[in-house]
């Protein structure tokens, strides 16, 4: 068997050596070369669209490809055909690094970084933010002690960052598709959501992005949250009506927004996003480093030979 492994970040081969398959590296950014475009298994992190499509046109013998991104929407836009290849997916890698992103935008969100960041790059002290302050005043979003977070998508990130927030004193919430007890948190069903919004600090985002979950954050439901709410989103930017999100923070319908995530990346310039002084931007940098790699490509490599099922089958 044949497997292609990518160039756009460092793994270490020797750690996929011992299998009975040749391993080869190929460039994200270019056409297959004609000899690899007989390989059975593909690994793909960051390719450009090109290159995925020209993989899916010419590699006609791919039975497996191993997607490094937790929501790989770049390899199904792709046009592989689904009976013939199947796409595992990198859940698991990222779990540390959003989770860190995520408690970080919720503690500048309450901490007022970003407005103090504003302050000093105009040469300004922000006394407002200073000083005195009354301590979890009701109506606010100030501290992580007693919040009440609801993290909706509640999957390997949310079971990461949970005892980030607990450590931290914060009350946590989920909703998924299936309800339950997760690692000693109760997870809700969809149906529940008018109920909870309401009563909710801090909505995190970690969903998907697929057209199940596409503007699951709409106009109604951003107004169902609390006045002071903010809203954290690393999951996938098509599951928030990035226009309704607008609206309701021009119109003070919710505290701010932390988004790392957009309907379109990169977010165009002339996005009011940009503008609005209750919101924090990053360029979809919550992952970007799959972590552990070689371990999970190395154990899906051995089902895969050993004909078992793969792990995270998408
Ligand atoms: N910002 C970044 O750099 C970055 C990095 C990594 C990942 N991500 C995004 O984060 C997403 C989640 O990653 P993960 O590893 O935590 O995934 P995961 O373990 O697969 O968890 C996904 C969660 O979303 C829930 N879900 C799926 N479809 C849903 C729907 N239609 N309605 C409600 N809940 C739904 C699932 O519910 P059930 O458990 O009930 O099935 C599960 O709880 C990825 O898909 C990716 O898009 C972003």
């Amino acid at each position: 068997m044949k497997l292609l492994y990518p160039t756009s970040l460092s793994l270490d081969p020797k750690l996929l050596q011992g299998f009975n398959a040749s391993i080869h590296s190929y460039d994200v950014t270019k056409p297959i070369p004609e000899d690899l475009t007989d390989a059975e298994g593909l690994i793909t992190w960051c390719n450009s669209p090109s290159n995925l499509k020209d993989a899916a046109s010419r590699c006609k013998k791919l039975k497996w490809i191993q997607s490094l991104a937790a929501g790989p929407n770049d390899v199904l836009n792709a046009g592989f055909d689904p009976k013939t290849v199947t796409i595992t997916t990198g859940s698991g890698l990222h779990d540390q690094t959003v989770a860190e992103h995520t408690l970080g935008m919720l503690l500048t969100a309450a901490r007022k970084f970003h407005l103090m960041r504003d302050s000093q790059t105009q040469g300004k002290w922000p006394g407002n933010l200073g000083g005195p302050q009354p301590d979890k005043a009701p109506g606010t979003f100030t501290t992580l002690h007693e919040a009440r977070i609801l993290v909706w998508g509640f999957g390997n990130i949310a079971k990461t960052l949970t005892p980030y927030l607990r450590a931290l004193g914060a009350e946590v919430k989920g909703v998924a598709r299936h309800a339950g007890v997760r690692d000693g948190v109760q997870v809700y069903s969809e149906d529940q959501l008018p109920e909870l919004l309401k009563g909710t600090d801090a909505l995190v985002m970690i969903l998907p992005g697929s057209d199940n979950t596409k503007h699951a954050l709409n106009a109604k439901r951003l107004r169902a949250l609390p006045k002071h709410a903010w809203v954290v989103n690393v999951g996938r930017g098509t599951c928030i009506d990035e226009a309704a999100l607008n609206s309701a923070l021009d119109e003070g319908a919710i505290g701010g927004a932390a988004l790392d995530v957009f309907e379109k990346e990169p977010l165009d310039e002339s996005s009011p996003l940009y503008k609005q002084k209750n919101v924090i931007l990053s360029p979809h940098a919550a992952g970007g480093r799959p972590r552990g790699a070689e371990g999970l490509i190395a154990e899906n490599l051995r089902r895969f030979l050993a004909g078992q099922e793969l792990k995270n089958v998408l």
